[in-house]
C-alpha cells in the first residue's frame, strides 16, 4: 500500500496567491519517485488556529499517514506553524527534529533558525519543514535518504 501524504504550505503571501507556493510542489515531485501519493494539499495563512484545525481534521480521517508541512518555523511576527502542531501531537520525534536540524546545518548555520517539530497524531506521522525550496529539498533529501520513513508504517 502507498504512504499517503498530506502537504500544508503555511504562508501568508502563498495564501493570498497560489502561484506564489513553490515549496508545496516542490514537495510533490520530490516524494512522488519515493512512492508516496500526494492524497491532499492545502495552502493557509500563518495563522495558529488554521493550522491546527486542517491538521487535526487529516489526523483524525484516518486517510493521511504523513503530513509535511513548509513554512512558518522561523522566528518572523507570524511564525507559530511549530506551536500549532506541538499542541496537537500525541508523541514527539526528537530524534527526526534531531536529524533534520544536523543535517541542515551542514548545509547552512541559518538552519539554527528552524524550530522543527516532529511526530505522531494518531496514527499519522507530522514533520515540520521551513518555508524556502531550498531548505524544503535539503530537509527531505535528508529524510528521504536515510530511509526513516519506513518509521511511519511503525506508527
Ligand atoms: N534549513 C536548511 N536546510 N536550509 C536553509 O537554507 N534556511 C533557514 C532555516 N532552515 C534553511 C534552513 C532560514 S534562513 C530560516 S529563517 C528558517 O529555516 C525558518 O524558515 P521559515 O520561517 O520559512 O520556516
Amino acid at each position: 500500500m502507498s504512504f499517503r501524504v498530506a502537504v500544508l504550505t503555511v504562508s501568508d503571501t502563498a495564501s493570498k496567491d497560489a502561484r506564489a507556493d513553490k515549496s508545496g510542489p516542490l514537495i510533490r515531485d520530490l516524494i512522488q519517485p519515493h512512492s508516496f501519493v500526494v492524497a491532499d494539499s492545502r495552502i493557509v495563512p500563518d495563522n495558529e488556529s488554521v493550522v491546527k484545525a486542517v491538521v487535526a481534521t487529516w489526523c483524525s480521517s484516518g486517510n493521511i499517514d504523513w503530513i509535511i508541512t513548509t513554512g512558518g518555523t522561523g522566528f518572523g511576527e507570524h511564525d507559530r506553524t511549530p506551536e500549532a502542531i506541538k499542541a496537537l501531537l500525541e508523541r514527539e520525534a526528537p530524534g527526526l527534529v534531531h536529524l533534520l536540524l544536523s543535517s541542515s546545518i551542514s548545509h547552512t548555520p541559518l538552519a539554527a533558525l528552524s524550530r522543527p517539530v516532529a511526530g505522531s497524531i494518531g496514527r499519522t506521522l507530522v514533520v515540520t519543514l521551513p518555508g524556502s525550496t531550498k531548505a524544503v529539498r535539503e530537509n527531505l533529501t535528508c529524510l528521504l535518504e536515510s530511509g526513516i520513513l519506513r518509521l511511519g508504517q511503525l506508527i
